[in-house]
């Protein structure tokens, strides 16, 4: 089981969106996907109040909790677990992030969005977590996501895609879906779905990676 958790304190940057649609597609590629919701504004819980299709599972809890569960889901039969957070800084979202193996900074490309991810990536920093940028709610093109692209991957890693501001977001979470539910053959289905390959290569690249911190460690070992 892997975790990864939408943090950001910036409200309204599609950390709960993404969270449900990335759930959906992940769920659509086989995977068993379960969600933690630990915002008490309850997106997801709204969103599965709509819902009629199968999954994902979702619970809510809060910050005196999510240790002791993660705790169980790591022996768990999911694939994934899925963190949403609120969009202000508590002490559920640092134990959030402490659970998380990536954590994704949904970001969008505004002065204001950019100031706002700071104190999320100084904790994720202090962490020593995985992260990275997602670029939401983007003009389909324009000088400024370029911009802000080229800031976030100075920051850190960013996707090689952008989710555009698309209604399909909205409609689809009003109506219990993911948008690769609501409008499959969409462009926001799309690019839901590039951002989930990407987001599982980004894992697997985190498995290599502490794989080869253990034959740093082995080779470490046999030269002690
Ligand atoms: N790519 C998108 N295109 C269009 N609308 C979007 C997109 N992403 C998010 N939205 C809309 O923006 C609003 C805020 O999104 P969301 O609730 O996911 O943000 P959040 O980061 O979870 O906010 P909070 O911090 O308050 O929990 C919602 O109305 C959602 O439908
Ligand atoms: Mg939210």
């Amino acid at each position: 089981m892997k975790a990864i958790t939408f943090v950001t304190q910036k409200g309204g940057s599609g950390k709960s969106t993404l969270c449900i649609s990335l759930a959906v597609a992940a769920q659509e590629r086989g995977l068993s996907v379960c969600i933690l919701e630990m915002d008490r504004q309850a997106t997801i819980s709204d969103w599965l109040d709509h819902r009629t299709a199968e999954g994902p599972e979702v619970a809510q809890i809060d910050a005196t909790q999510i240790e002791g569960v993660m705790n169980q889901l790591r022996d768990s039969a999911y694939d994934y677990v899925f963190i949403d957070t609120p969009g202000v800084d508590s002490a559920g979202t640092l134990s959030a992030i402490r659970a998380a193996d990536l954590c994704i900074i949904p970001c969008r490309p505004t002065p204001a969005d950019l100031r706002a991810f700071k104190p999320t990536l100084a904790a994720i920093y202090r962490l020593e977590k995985k992260f990275a940028f997602v670029l939401n709610q983007t003009p389909p093109r324009s000088y400024r996501i370029r911009d802000a692209a080229d800031g976030l991957a100075v920051l850190g890693i960013l996707p090689d895609v952008n989710i555009v501001a698309r209604t399909d977001h909205q409609d689809a979470i009003g109506v219990g879906q993911g948008v690769t539910e609501f409008n499959p053959k969409g462009q926001a289905a799309l690019e839901v779905r590039k951002l989930w390959g990407w987001i599982e290569k980004r894992m697997q690249v985190s498995r290599s990676e502490s794989k080869q911190g253990i034959k740093q460690v082995i080779k470490n070992a046999k030269a002690a």
